[in-house]
């Protein structure tokens, strides 16, 4: 439908969008000037205490400071009540009392066209029907009855059958009165170019009628019987009533389900969503014989926040799976978004109900993952990020799949979830220099408790404290962060806020004192930065002073973390000496190793010897525990 010229400006004029707005928010009394029609409130659109939503009632429009959500009062309508364009206009001119206009003469016909060919689909649908009831149909009957569906299931999914012959069903909906030109236009019958008699669309096929959201049968799916037909498949061609990229299979049902609180499922095929439905997941739909396209993204939107896209487990389903993220991505809004459930074996769902029941599937719905888990694996999967280079590739992957989430707060959700998981992916890969990769074994547990024992006798907090200068100077000096991301990365602190600190300073795109300041806030963690700005060598660091140096900065950074690789490298060295120790025979050798890792230890954290006796105590003290543990695992050995 069209509106008259002038229809829209006349409503825009006539509503208040304060008023409009007023209704979803809470205006903020002291920002806000009502005379001036200057109104601000928190966003409605994204979570926030302050209030950074705009209103401008003179102009008609709103803008989010927070979120960049901007439009005007029919705009306002649409995001908020989930309506389409017209419906929001139809919601604001009642509103506004302003009659809605006539629909105009083209859109007129063409609601009429469609129901002349509604018409045609329902005659043939009743059609198909008696045909699965009659001798022809015995096959087909038989074929449903060993896929385990019954006349209950027969009738709920108004399964019908289409004979074998050229154009029975042309000539039955002939016979009907049905004009020839709407039957083959609901693509019920197909007219060759050359000007014969028009041929069945669908000729010895199961048939499944497609009803869109509102009930009316839009076109049909047609399953081969013949086990040599050219598809498997074959749905409706597009016509004026079907347009597959809009529709869903099993719409209006699963919509009323949803509504109901059933999980909204989406699956691939017509004998998927059959198994679910009757296994009891109600809110199953599917799209028809294509991949999910946008729109029908926005439809399942609208039925569900967070639809569950089942999909074989094979390689292909996760291809499709990507896909969808693809799809997904640019349209994710705050509170919409997809979780995925893999079926095991290359199984589909009905093949999975089916071994395994209602039980099995209800798991694998309920335990869907998160489309971050799915993007992350699909970058990630039998990867290897041994180098700063291939992690540098995984990060910049992962940044521009980020960077098409158009919600901003969505975005940094997105990126925070993205950050956990890489933190827990790159903590247990760390490099070493002048080495291959190093992998610890984290499954070998008592060679970790007797590292974690063997070192934490040592002076770790060193570590700590390096760690903490190093944090302090990249805040202070964020445009750093770049040049020593790398080391940064491997830096893994032991105290949980300076890990949080080091994740955020790792990936924040800020590269000034105030942006990242400002983002520090609001991720609550300034106290965490004053904290370690207090520490007394951090406080007397020159270059974190005000007028302090950038240079000497970056050249302090350097050398920390030089000390603490060249710690790790040794620390490493330990751990192997100890892992050893249960294949050695040749103890002197390996006392000498151990000896010489902690030494050299004890030099990168003290650059500049002279060795005097207190700072040997560390050293002393460790390699007496050492012994102690060199003693313990050569009288363990002998014993067994
Ligand atoms: P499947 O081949 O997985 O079919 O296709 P299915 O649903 O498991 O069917 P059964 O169990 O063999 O009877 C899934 C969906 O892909 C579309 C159909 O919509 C089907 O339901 N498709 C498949 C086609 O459009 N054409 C084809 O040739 C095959
Ligand atoms: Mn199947």
């Amino acid at each position: 439908m069209s509106l008259p010229p002038g229809f829209l400006d006349e409503l825009r004029t006539r509503i208040s969008l304060t008023q409009v707005v007023g209704r979803k928010v809470v205006w903020d009394s002291r920002k806000s000037n009502q005379a001036k029609g200057d109104m601000w409130a928190p966003c409605p659109f994204h979570q926030e205490k302050t209030a950074s939503f705009h209103v401008d009632d003179r102009k008609g429009f709103y803008y989010c400071f927070g979120c960049h959500a901007k439009g005007d009062a029919i705009g306002f309508v649409k995001d908020t009540e989930n309506v389409g364009f017209m419906e929001a206009v139809e919601i604001l001119a009642r509103e506004a009392g302003m009659p809605m206009p006539a629909r105009d003469p083209e859109a007129r016909e063409k609601a009429d066209h469609r129901t002349e060919l509604t018409k045609v689909t329902e005659a043939a649908l009743a059609w198909f029907r008696l045909q699965l009831k009659t001798a022809a149909g015995g096959a087909a009957r038989d074929y449903l009855t060993q896929r385990g569906l019954d006349e209950a299931a027969l009738d709920r999914f108004e399964i019908g059958y289409a004979p074998a012959g050229q154009n029975t069903a042309f000539q039955a909906m002939a016979d009907k009165g049905l004009p020839p030109e709407n039957i083959v236009a609901a693509d019920i019958a197909r007219e060759p170019d050359d000007g014969r008699a028009p041929y069945d669309a669908f000729r010895d096929r199961i048939i499944f009628p497609i009803r869109d959201g509102r009930g009316r049968c839009i076109g049909f799916g047609g399953r081969a019987m013949a086990a040599d037909a050219q598809a498997k498949y074959l749905n409706s061609r597009e016509t004026a009533l079907f347009d597959k990229g809009r529709a869903l299979y099993n719409h209006g049902p699963a919509r009323e389900a949803a509504g109901k609180g059933q999980p909204l499922i989406v699956a691939e095929g017509y004998m998927d969503v059959i198994a679910l439905v009757r296994a009891g997941f109600e809110a199953t739909v599917a799209p028809l014989g294509t991949a999910i396209t946008e729109d029908q993204l926005r439809l399942l939107w609208r039925i569900a926040d967070e639809p569950v896209i089942a999909l074989d487990g094979d390689t292909a389903g996760l291809r499709a799976a990507m896909r969808l993220i693809d799809l997904a991505l640019p349209l994710l809004e705050a509170g919409k978004s997809l979780r995925f459930a893999l079926m095991p074996d290359g199984q589909d769902p009905d093949d999975l109900l089916r071994a395994k029941g209602a039980v099995a599937m209800r798991k694998l719905v309920e335990g869907a993952q998160p489309m971050v888990d799915l993007l992350w694996r699909r970058e990630t999967d039998g990867k290897d990020f041994d180098s700063p280079e291939r992690r540098a590739a995984l990060d910049r992957t992962l940044r521009n799949a980020i960077a098409k989430i158009q919600d901003p707060s969505l975005r940094r959700h997105y990126g925070e979830a993205i950050n956990d998981l890489r933190w827990q992916l790159f903590k247990g890969n760390r490099t070493m220099p002048g080495r291959g990769g190093f992998r610890p074994k984290t499954a070998t547990a008592p060679v970790a408790a007797t590292r974690a024992s063997a070192l934490a006798a040592g002076s770790l907090s060193d570590a700590d404290l390096r760690a903490a200068l190093i944090l302090t100077t990249l805040c202070h000096y964020p445009g750093l962060i770049d040049q020593f991301e790398a080391d940064l990365e491997r830096l893994a602190p032991r105290n949980p806020d300076q890990t949080r600190l080091a994740q955020h300073v790792l990936h924040t795109n800020a590269r000034d004192t105030d942006s990242l300041n400002a983002e520090l806030d609001s991720a609550n963690l300034t106290q965490t930065l004053e904290t370690l700005s207090s520490l007394g060598h951090v406080r007397i660091a020159p270059f974190l002073r005000p007028d302090g140096d950038a240079e000497q900065a970056a050249l302090c950074l350097a050398e920390e973390f030089a000390k603490l690789a060249a710690r790790r490298g040794i620390d490493h060295e330990l751990t192997e000496a100890l892992e050893d120790l249960e294949t050695t025979e040749e103890d002197s050798h390996l006392s000498w190793r151990l000896n010489h890792a902690i030494q050299t230890r004890h030099r990168a954290d003290h650059p500049e010897p002279p060795e005097t006796a207190d700072q040997g105590e560390d050293r002393a003290a460790m390699s007496a525990h050492l012994r102690d543990l060199i003693d313990r695992r050569a009288w363990e050995k002998k014993k067994r």
